[in-house]
């Protein structure tokens, strides 16, 4: 028989679904030594809880996190709250000895990062960071072509992340708020391009520079019904808030729209980094480009079944940009457990592949490539906070002199 862990879900939205989804798949598809078990769902008062778990497979509900993480039946926490709500649930699990996955941006504050990193640290329990883009077949085999020297140096790195949901029709979310959400478009979107280049190219940024942050719709509407944080506003809802629905009040946006800036890595290397969320026509443009002395490799999420190399080892009447499909079980990550070469992959499918190498880690064996912890999660904030310091005080900021 297998071995099992119960997991405990923290929240239920957008997230919710998806990482449901992703424990219910990973043991049909992977067949894992160790199985996930679809334990409990937490969801706050007043969510349709009941309703979450039979549609999603859960076998129990509860609206109390707290009495939830300490139950001896839960072996592994999820959270998949809003920022804010990351480090109260995430604290409570690692000192309650149970290993912790966290949805990004790690938490809200980088104070809350750092003091998650260290309570993980402290009580050496496995925690993980949902960088779900790091196990995009193609974005781990640029990983691995990077690691194995076919691009050479890398000398410039360009990443950015636009979407365009977030028009002056959105009305007032979680999203839109500082205390609720730490930063806007930054830590939603940088957070990610920002993990996934560190991944791909292992050079560390040294200083920042350069850095605009901005907030171009200052004022939202704030809808009597639930604005379902942002992003997943049914069309009913849509139409209720462009139709002008709801009271007619209007909350501040605290948080930035879009923000860039620029980076030097530890190898003297260059990158950029911009993150939108009214950049019209880009729904979920999240991507880089890597150029090395030998090669380069640029990827982008809207076409995520492929990769673009440049090899600059060949000669030269036959250089060019190529087109990979990464769906070959046999050469790409991961995409053996699904289906055959070319019949595409989706969104979900990065979170079931990092489900199975959490399992996989605490089975006490290897992810297929590396998996971001806590501590993954506070260096990439504080690459983000950086940037904002760098953004507010107009200078350049070394990351070292930010903890
Ligand atoms: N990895 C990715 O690609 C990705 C994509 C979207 C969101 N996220 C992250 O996932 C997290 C959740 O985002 P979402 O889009 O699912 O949000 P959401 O608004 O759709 O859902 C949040 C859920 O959290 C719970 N919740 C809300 N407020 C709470 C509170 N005050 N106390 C306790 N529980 C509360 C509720 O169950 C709610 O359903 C965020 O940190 C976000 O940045 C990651």
């Amino acid at each position: 028989m297998a071995k099992t862990i119960n997991v405990a879900l923290i929240g239920q939205g957008f997230m919710g679904r998806s990482h449901s989804n992703a424990w219910g798949q990973v043991n049909r598809f992977f067949k894992p030594e160790l199985q996930s078990v679809l334990h409990t769902v937490y969801g706050m008062k007043g969510e349709p809880t009941p309703e979450f778990a039979k549609t999603w497979g859960w076998l129990h509900t509860s609206d109390n996190w707290e009495t939830l993480i300490k139950s001896p039946e839960i072996g592994l926490v999820d959270i998949v709250t809003p920022n804010f709500m990351h480090a109260p649930p995430a604290k409570a699990a690692v000192a309650a000895g149970k290993p912790c996955a966290c949805e990004k941006p790690i938490a809200s504050t980088l104070d809350e990062a750092r003091e998650m990193a260290e309570a993980a640290a402290r009580a050496k329990v496995p925690t993980f960071v949902w960088f779900c883009y790091r196990r995009t077949p193609a974005v781990a085999l640029a990983h691995q072509m990077v690691k194995s020297g076919k691009l050479g140096e890398i000398r410039h790195i360009r990443a950015s992340y636009l979407q365009d949901w977030a028009d002056d029709s959105v009305p007032m979310a979680w999203r839109f708020k500082k205390e609720s959400a730490g930063s806007g478009a930054h830590g939603d979107l940088n957070a990610h391009i920002v993990d996934m280049t560190r991944f791909v190219s292992g050079l560390e940024v040294e200083e920042i520079c350069g850095a605009m942050a901005t907030t171009f719709v200052k004022k939202r509407r704030i809808i009597e019904q639930d604005s379902g944080g942002g992003i997943q506003l049914s069309d009913e809802q849509m139409r209720y808030a462009k139709a002008g629905g709801g009271a007619e009040q209007f909350g501040d946006v605290t948080v930035d729209d879009a923000v860039s800036f620029i980076v030097r890595y530890n190898n003297g290397a260059m990158g950029t980094y911009e993150a939108a969320r009214q950049a019209t026509g880009n729904q979920n443009a999240n991507g880089f480009e890597i150029n090395g002395t030998k090669g380069s490799v640029k990827f982008n999420f809207e076409r995520m079944n492929t990769l673009e190399y440049y090899d600059a080892t060949q000669p030269r009447a036959y250089q060019g940009w190529t087109t990979i499909m990464c769906t070959h079980g046999g050469d790409h990550p991961y995409v053996a457990n699904y289906w055959p070469d070319a019949h595409l992959i989706g969104y979900e499918h990065g979170f079931t592949s990092m489900a199975y190498d959490i399992l996989q880690v605490l089975n006490g064996k290897e992810p297929t490539v590396p998996l971001p912890d806590f501590n993954e999660g506070y260096q990439t904030a504080r690459i983000l906070e950086a940037a904002l310091i760098a953004a507010s005080e107009k200078r350049w900021v070394l990351l070292d002199s930010v903890k």
